[in-house]
C-alpha cells in the first residue's frame, strides 16, 4: 500500500461513516496571528470545536498539511519531521468515545477497509485522571472490546491530555502505539511498557482526543458546551508501519530522496541525509503555500530550512543538482494530492535563496580566514559547527567544542523563550481592533485591484492588534500616486458605510461569482464568503474568509499605508493601520 492509498483509504473510511471530507487548509493559518503554521489537523477547526456550526456538518475528516518546528532538532532520528500530513476525523458535538475508539481500531486493523495492521502489536494509553477530569474508565471499557485489558495503560496529563496551546479546546486523550520490534514485545507490565516506549520500540500512531474542556491562559477552566472528538494520526508514521519499515525515511515519500543522496554523496551520513530529505520537502510545501524567505515569522522558518538543507548538501558533498532532483521527486510525488506543489516559480524562489546563501557562505569563509570564532560563524553566517570544523581541519586546526557548546546553550535558551512566545497556540484573536483590521484588509485588496489591476491577488497575510499586513503579486514598486489613491479609495468606502455580510454557498457558486481566493489554497465544498456591499447590494469585495469581521465599515477610522516594500521577486508587501 502506498502512502497515497493510505490517505485515500482513511478519507473513504470516514466518508462512508458520514464524515464530510475537507481539503487541507494552507500551512499558514488564516486569521490566526497566534501561530505561524498549522501544527495539527484541528487547528483550522478551532472555532467549530468551540461551538460555531461548520458549514459541512458535524462529522469531518481531512488530511492536513502541518509544520512543527519545535521538533527541528530531533529531525534525523527515525520518526521526527518538520513537515507532515495529519489524518484526522472530528465529531463536533456528535459521536463520542464509543464510535471514535471503534473506528480507530477498525481502520488500523481491518484488512478490507483499513490498514490491516496486526492487533497483537497494538498498545493503548488512557488518561489516569487529575483535578481537571476523572480517570477515563469509560475509554477503558470501550477499549476492552478490542484489546486485552493488560495492554491498556493509565498515564498522566503530561502524556494523555491534548490541547493546541494555552487557549482553546482540549481534553483527555487515548493514544495508540504500535510495536516496531522484529519479534514483538508481547504482554508488558506498566514499567516495561514505559521502558519500551522510551527505547523507541513503540511508535505512537494515533491520538483520539475527547475534547470537551476549555483552556484559558494555560489553565483548564471548565467544560465546553459540547463534547467533541479530535483525532490525529501522522501519515508518514502510519506509512512506515504499513510498509514494514523501521524509520520514516524508508517510507515511500522519502526513499527516492534518500537514494538520490546515497548515490551522489561523497561524505554520506544517515542523519544528514535524513535532515536534507526532510527540510527540502518542508521548503517545497511552504513555498507552495505562498511563503517566501524572509527574516521573520514564516519566511524566517523557510529561510532556515532552506539554509540548513543547503548546508547539508555541502557537508554530504553531493553533486551540484541533487537538491533540485530531490525537489523534483517531491513535486512528482505530491502533485496529484497537492497540485500547489507543481505551481510555476517554486524552483526560482528556492534557487534565489540558495544563491543568496552562497554569497553569505563565501563571506563567512573570509571571516573564518580572519579568525572569527565558531559561535559567531554559526549565529551570523549560519555555519554549522561541522562546517567550521571541516574548514579548520583543512588548515590543521581544531575548534574548541566546549566553548562553542556553552555559548550555544545560552543562545538556545534565549531563542527558545522567544519561540515559545511565538508558538503559543490557540484561538484566533477576535479583539475589536484585530477584527476591524480584518475588514480593512478586504477593502485594501479590493482597492489594490482597482488601482493596480485585476491580476493582483493576495499571497499572504498577517494581522495583529496594531496593523495589517498583506503580501500580493505585483512586479514593481508602487508609485506615491498609486499609494495615495489606494488610501483614498479605502477611506471613501469606509466613510460611505458599507455593510459586511457573511454568506455560505457551494464552492462552485462562489467561484462563479468571482470571489477572491488565496493563491494555492484549497477549499471545502461549502464555503463562507464575506461580502462588503453598499445599500443597493453592489459588492465591492467578495472574499473566501472565515472572519471575524465588523458588520458595518463606519467606525473603522482612517486607513493609512505605513510601508510598501518588496518581499520576493514579484511579491510586494503593504503594512497599514487604522487610527
Ligand atoms: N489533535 C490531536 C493531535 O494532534 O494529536
Amino acid at each position: 500500500m502506498t502512502s497515497s492509498d493510505i490517505r485515500q483509504k482513511f478519507l473513504d473510511f470516514f466518508a462512508k461513516r458520514g464524515h464530510a471530507v475537507l481539503p487541507s487548509a494552507s500551512l499558514v493559518p488564516k486569521n490566526d496571528p497566534s501561530v505561524l503554521f498549522n501544527t495539527a489537523g484541528m487547528q483550522p477547526l478551532v472555532p467549530y470545536l468551540m461551538g460555531r456550526p461548520h458549514p459541512s456538518g458535524n462529522r469531518l475528516a481531512s488530511a492536513q498539511k502541518c509544520v512543527r518546528t519545535g521538533d527541528i532538532d530531533d529531525v534525523g532520528d527515525s520518526r521526527h519531521l518538520t513537515f507532515f500530513e495529519m489524518l484526522g476525523n472530528w465529531s463536533l458535538g456528535d459521536y463520542f468515545k464509543e464510535d471514535a475508539i471503534k473506528w480507530s481500531f477498525e481502520f488500523l486493523t481491518s484488512k478490507e477497509e483499513g490498514l490491516g495492521l496486526d492487533p497483537a502489536r497494538l498498545y493503548v494509553t488512557v488518561f489516569e485522571g487529575d483535578e481537571n477530569a476523572p480517570r477515563d474508565l469509560e475509554a477503558v471499557e470501550i477499549w476492552k472490546q478490542y484489546v486485552p485489558e493488560n495492554r491498556i495503560y493509565f498515564l498522566p496529563a503530561e502524556n494523555n491530555w491534548w490541547s493546541p496551546g494555552d487557549n482553546g479546546p482540549c481534553g483527555p486523550d487515548t493514544e495508540m502505539f504500535y510495536d516496531v520490534t522484529p519479534d514483538g514485545l508481547g504482554d508488558m507490565t506498566h514499567e516495561q511498557y514505559v521502558a519500551a516506549d522510551d527505547a523507541g520500540q513503540l511508535v505512537e500512531i494515533w491520538n483520539d482526543v475527547f475534547m470537551e474542556y476549555e483552556k484559558q491562559d494555560g489553565k483548564v477552566i471548565g467544560k465546553l458546551g459540547m463534547r467533541n472528538v479530535d483525532t490525529g494520526s501522522g501519515l508518514e508514521r502510519i506509512t512506515m508501519m504499513v510498509q514494514g519499515k523501521s524509520n520514516v525515511f524508508e517510507a515511500d515519500m522519502f526513499a527516492p530522496a534518500m537514494n538520490l543522496i546515497k548515490e551522489s554523496a561523497q561524505n554520506y551520513t544517515e542523519r544528514d541525509a535524513r535532515i536534507l530529505s526532510d527540510h527540502l520537502r518542508t521548503a517545497l510545501f511552504l513555498i507552495a503555500d505562498g511563503v517566501t524567505p524572509a527574516n521573520k515569522d514564516q519566511g524566517y522558518i523557510l529561510r532556515r530550512v532552506i539554509r540548513r538543507a543547503v548546508m547539508k548538501t555541502k557537508i554530504l558533498n553531493v553533486e551540484a543538482n541533487t537538491g533540485i532532483n530531490i525537489l523534483n521527486h517531491y513535486i512528482n510525488f505530491y502533485s496529484a494530492a497537492y497540485p500547489e506543489v507543481a505551481k510555476k516559480g517554486i524552483m526560482d524562489i528556492f534557487k534565489a535563496e540558495d544563491e543568496k546563501f552562497d554569497k553569505t557562505i563565501q563571506s563567512g569563509i573570509k571571516e573564518f580566514e580572519k579568525g572569527t570564532d565558531a559561535f559567531t560563524l554559526f549565529t551570523t553566517y549560519g555555519f554549522p559547527i561541522e562546517v567550521t570544523e571541516e574548514l579548520a581541519s583543512a588548515k590543521g586546526m581544531t575548534v574548541d567544542r566546549e566553548a562553542f557548546n556553552t555559548q550555544m546553550k545560552a543562545h538556545q535558551d534565549s531563542s527558545r523563550a522567544g519561540a515559545a512566545a511565538k508558538f503559543k497556540g490557540g484561538l484566533a484573536d477576535t479583539g475589536e481592533k484585530t477584527t476591524q483590521l480584518h475588514t480593512a484588509h478586504h477593502l485594501l485588496l479590493a482597492a489594490l485591484q482597482k488601482v493596480l489591476g485585476k491580476d493582483v491577488h493576495q499571497r499572504g497575510s498577517n494581522i495583529t492588534e496594531e496593523r495589517l499586513r498583506i503580501d500580493f503579486n505585483f512586479d514593481r514598486k508602487m508609485t506615491d500616486e498609486e499609494k495615495v489613491e489606494v488610501e483614498r479609495q479605502v477611506n471613501e468606502w469606509i466613510q460611505t458605510n458599507h455593510n459586511v455580510c457573511r454568506r455560505e454557498m457551494p464552492l462552485q457558486e462562489a467561484q462563479g461569482i468571482g470571489a477572491e481566493m488565496e493563491f494555492g489554497a484549497k477549499y471545502p465544498d461549502v464555503v463562507s464568503i464575506y461580502f462588503i456591499e453598499d445599500e443597493a447590494g453592489t459588492a465591492i469585495s467578495k472574499e473566501f474568509c472565515g472572519g471575524p469581521h465588523v458588520e458595518k465599515t463606519e467606525g473603522l477610522g482612517t486607513f493609512k499605508i505605513q510601508k510598501e516594500e518588496a518581499v520576493a521577486a514579484g511579491v510586494r508587501r503593504i503594512k497599514a493601520t487604522l487610527s
